[in-house]
């Protein structure tokens, strides 16, 4: 086990580099079922979940390299259809191997994830929808069983625009036979990166971008070379960062079109943003103002977005409400911000935040990716040493986290948690 000792006090000046995202890496990763041969996908972050997806696709046969930036993925002409729930309970997106597996295969057998504890996560929408293309779906000892000859075309209404059942019904669909509608789909950049590819492999899409997504099914996919989307989690990550730090911090690489949203929270909170030659820069010179932030699908504001939202509020002058409308549970990371001397009350969807002049540095614990980032910038303006344990889920999500971080001229260090001799 490894932690996190953050010193507080650093302004982050200078620059700092984004990779491609995780949330749409991870589905291209399991896009590459969809067609026999070698996919090669470039700009891949190099982060845990990276490297645990593509053991979940080695043990479906597929051979996996890594070099620098770029994967390649070498599909056999008939992979195997099971992922066993030792890999899949450590990263829920390996769910995305549900729609291509049933539709490259006619058979799916994956287990159900665990991933972020973050509210429930149910996977109804998933299992609606390939069931409306004319899969049969069952859940057995721990297991989604899902298989169908030849998926068929059909029209689908997703309850919420999920994620992950627009990108499993999108690769499902791609191959299945006739048409497929899906209406309220999600429209998140990663999702429009998806359709790119597929489209790039010969899948006929239109709507990208929009919450109705036509699918005209083909018989075959065929194997491409494709850069992943920037990752404008991490991009808002460091952005957040430099306001936080009263920095100024060039992030490049980082799309302002798909931060609108929380860049535009940013100013309220007294940042000047310039955007610039292949990036954005974030100065801030004063304290932040308190914003309120209330998560929606895209392009509302992002519910990755509300743990770092939260961090910066607890320092802000005045009072926020954060309402979270995504995940229903995800306060835990409040818990450990009281640690630190936060004030903020939580009553079912909504946070209230009173600024606090300052934190004080404590041990605290990261739940999951977001709120360990969060900490992480919790701690930077904190008086004192913050420990932050846990960090297995940073890595899971940000390339060389504290190494930029001390680019940036941050005191922060990764070091052994010691073993307990009591234990
Ligand atoms: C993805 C992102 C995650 C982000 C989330 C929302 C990845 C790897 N993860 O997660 O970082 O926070 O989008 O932007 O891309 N739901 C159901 N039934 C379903 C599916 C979802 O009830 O069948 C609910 C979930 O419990 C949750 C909400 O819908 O409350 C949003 O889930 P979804 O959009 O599917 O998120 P993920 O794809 O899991």
């Amino acid at each position: 086990m490894e932690r996190f000792l953050v010193a507080g006090g650093a302004r982050l000046a200078g620059e700092v580099t984004v990779t491609g995202a995780k949330n749409s890496v991870l589905k291209l990763m399991a896009a590459a079922l969809l067609a026999e041969g070698r996919t090669t996908l470039t700009s891949v972050p190099d982060i845990l979940d990276v490297t645990i997806m593509a053991e979940v696709l080695r043990r479906l046969g597929c051979t996996v390299e890594r070099a620098d930036a770029t994967v390649v993925i070498d599909v056999p002409a008939t992979p195997r259809h099971e992922a066993d729930y030792d890999l899949v309970r450590r990263i829920r997106a390996s769910i995305a191997v549900l729609g291509p597996l049933v539709a490259r295969c006619g058979m799916a057998k994956v287990a159900l994830p665990g991933g972020d504890a973050i509210g429930s996560r149910g996977l109804d929408m998933h299992v609606a929808g390939l069931v409306k293309l004319g899969a049969t779906v069952e859940s057995e000892h721990g297991y989604l069983i899902a298989s169908a000859p030849r998926l068929r075309g059909a029209q689908v209404w997703l309850d919420f625009p999920s994620v992950g059942a627009t990108e499993n019904l999108l690769m499902a669909a791609a191959l299945a036979e006739g048409t497929t509608v899906i209406d309220n789909a999600a429209r998140e950049p990663e999702i429009v990166d998806l359709c790119q590819m597929l489209t790039a492999m010969g899948a006929r899409i239109s709507g990208v971008g929009t919450s109705t997504l036509e699918v005209e099914g083909v018989e075959s996919l065929s194997p491409v070379e494709h850069e992943t989307v920037a990752d404008r989690i991490v991009a808002g990550t460091w952005a957040v960062a430099a306001t936080m730090t009263r920095g100024d911090v060039f992030v490049r690489g980082g799309r302002v079109e798909h931060l609108e949203m929380p860049l535009d929270k940013l100013v309220q909170a007294g940042a000047v943003i310039t955007p610039g030659e292949g990036g954005f820069r974030v100065v801030m010179e004063s304290r932040p103002k308190a914003v309120d932030v209330v998560t929606l699908p895209y392009p509302g504001f992002a519910t990755d977005f509300q743990p770092l939202f939260l961090g910066l509020n607890t320092v802000a002058e005045g009072t926020a409400m954060i309402t979270e409308n995504v995940f229903e549970s995800r306060w835990m990371f409040v818990n450990e911000l009281v640690r630190l001397g936060a004030d903020v009350r939580t009553d079912g969807h909504h946070a209230v935040v009173r600024g606090r002049a300052r934190l004080s540095g404590a041990p605290v614990t990261a739940h999951d990716i977001r709120a360990g980032a969060g900490l992480v910038l919790a701690g930077l303006v904190a008086e004192g040493v913050t420990e932050v344990s846990d960090v297995q889920h940073v890595d899971r999500g940000y390339e060389g986290f504290v190494e930029k971080l001390v680019a940036l001229g941050a005191d922060v260090r990764r070091e052994q948690v010691p073993d307990e001799p009591w234990l």
